[in-house]
């Protein structure tokens, strides 16, 4: 038996705005980071009551920039094996050893007692997975341990958009939060993906490391070579 992919239905109302919007961006003739981008970034992050949004490519991406942006080269990251292979890859793409730690049965959520069993003196962080959208009940117990440790408590947000626990969103509870919106999750971009933090030195960080630490955005590089093209 064939299993068929996911396929998302559209409304006549919804693909007319898409192209609209699509005729608006070849416009401005800036293909990467224009006012799409920055609109998604402001309300995604205001929607989840955060500060910053920084948008890449996907959600692995979102993770990477921010392991990265954290300096966690050589430290250990303790994340739970109930999670997508994303999750480690970007731990290591970062530098870091990622440390697989046991989830509850429960929930099937990193719990607090797995965390201390795999800490130790060169832990750097705790990256929880709120998998299925499920944001552990314990998230303000393992929050207080991470900074009783001075260790950064990250949240892989893949699959939390729109998850609150005690009225907080994902994003609120660690230093920063990276969701994906690939086109089999609840809220999509087909591909995509942001950090959101509420630190703004963080998100600086994040915005130079989505772009191999340039100051100027992919847009301005692209209309660039858009103008230089016509132009010949
Ligand atoms: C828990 C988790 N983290 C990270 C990712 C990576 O997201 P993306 O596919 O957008 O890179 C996924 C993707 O399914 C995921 O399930």
């Amino acid at each position: 038996m064939e299993i068929k992919g996911l396929k998302i239905h559209f409304t006549d109302k919804q693909k007319s705005k898409i192209s609209e919007s699509l005729k608006d961006i070849l416009d401005t003739g800036q293909l990467a980071a224009g006012k799409y981008v920055q609109a998604f970034e402001q309300n995604w992050s205001k929607l989840n009551n955060c500060k910053f949004g920084v948008a890449v490519s996907n959600g692995g991406a979102a993770l990477e920039v921010l392991f990265r942006s954290l300096n966690l080269n050589g430290k250990e990251v303790i994340l739970p094996t109930n999670t997508f292979i994303a999750t480690y890859n970007s731990v290591m793409f970062a530098g870091a050893k990622p440390i697989l730690a046991d989830v509850s049965y429960k929930n099937m959520c990193l719990d607090l007692k797995n965390i201390k069993k795999n800490y130790n003196s060169n832990t750097g962080a705790v990256c929880v997975v709120h998998i299925g959208g499920i944001i552990t009940n314990e998230i303000e117990d393992i929050k207080k341990f991470c900074d009783e440790k001075k260790i950064f408590l990250i949240e892989d947000a893949a699959h939390a958009h729109g998850s609150t626990f005690n009225g907080k969103y994902s994003g609120e509870f660690g230093v920063g939060a990276a969701y994906s919106f690939f086109s089999t999750k609840t809220f999509t971009s087909g591909e995509g993906g942001m950090v959101l933090t509420n630190d703004e030195k963080l998100s600086e960080k994040c915005f130079s490391m989505r772009d191999y630490g340039k100051k100027i955005s992919m847009g301005v590089c692209a209309y660039s070579i858009f103008w230089k093209l016509s132009n010949e």
